[in-house]
């Protein structure tokens, strides 16, 4: 069977095809700047597994029907639209860079240097320029996308895989970093345009779900690991 990811109605997420499920997070640099990823193990699963998308379960990340318990409402509230048809466009002298606010997950890779946009418009210096191609494609959201002048997008090779996004800095959890192209289906058997590069929230709270934006911060989720369980790659 191939990866795909369902979204349930008012319940978890279900995941076909094998996909791995790993831990990762983010790295901040002696500035407090976010600057890369960190994978800190992986978690064991069967071929087919359930993600808790209410942010409630005792077994996080899985299932373990919370969600009707505690009435979960997760209602979709992200449209369709691509996201061709959703970000703005800003052209620098070798870069392109599209920007689709709204799928932020609060990631902060794009803060460093005076921030993306302004790197975009100085992409005539080579060092610049690799610094903004990186702070984009670390974007785990797909938020940002960089093309070439070419118009090609530049986007990085990502194992087909779902990282657990823990971010130390400001001591919550963060979404499902979903990797690599996996198929996403809405309640109703409806995909979501096939991404590189997507997050999906697990805590609950987002206003456009299924997607995170940002909210998980606001709510302060915790997966409910120990910080050193977190480094132990300790499934939940
Ligand atoms: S995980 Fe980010 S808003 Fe829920």
């Amino acid at each position: 069977m191939s990866m795909r990811i369902t979204v349930s109605e008012d319940g978890p997420y279900f995941v076909e095809g094998g996909v791995p499920l790993l831990r990762a997070e983010i790295v901040t640099n002696d500035e407090g700047e976010a600057v890369g990823w960190r994978e800190t193990g992986r978690v064991g699963t069967g071929e087919s597994y359930a993600l808790c998308r209410c942010g409630e379960s005792a077994d996080k990340p899985f299932c373990d029907y919370t969600h009707i318990a505690v009435a979960f409402d997760g209602t979709e509230t992200a449209g369709h639209r691509s996201f061709a048809e959703t970000c703005l466009s800003v052209s620098g002298t070798s870069l392109n860079l599209r920007d689709a606010r709204h799928l932020c997950a609060e990631a902060r890779f794009c803060d460093r240097a005076g921030g993306l946009w302004n790197l975009v418009d100085q992409c005539d210096d080579p060092e610049i320029r690799a610094l903004a191609v990186a702070e984009a494609q670390l974007c785990p959201s797909g938020r940002y996308v960089v093309c070439d002048s070419g118009g090609e997008p530049m986007e990085p090779e990502l194992e087909p895989s779902i990282v657990l996004v823990e971010d130390p800095q400001l001591g919550v959890s963060g979404p499902l970093f979903v990797r690599g192209g996996i198929e996403i289906l809405d309640v109703r058997g409806n995909p979501y345009e096939v991404r590189n590069r997507v997050t999906l929230c697990r805590c609950g709270t987002s206003a456009n779900k299924p997607f995170c934006d940002g909210a998980h911060i606001a709510s302060g989720f915790r997966e409910g690991l120990e910080p050193e369980q977190v480094k132990a790659g300790v499934a939940g």
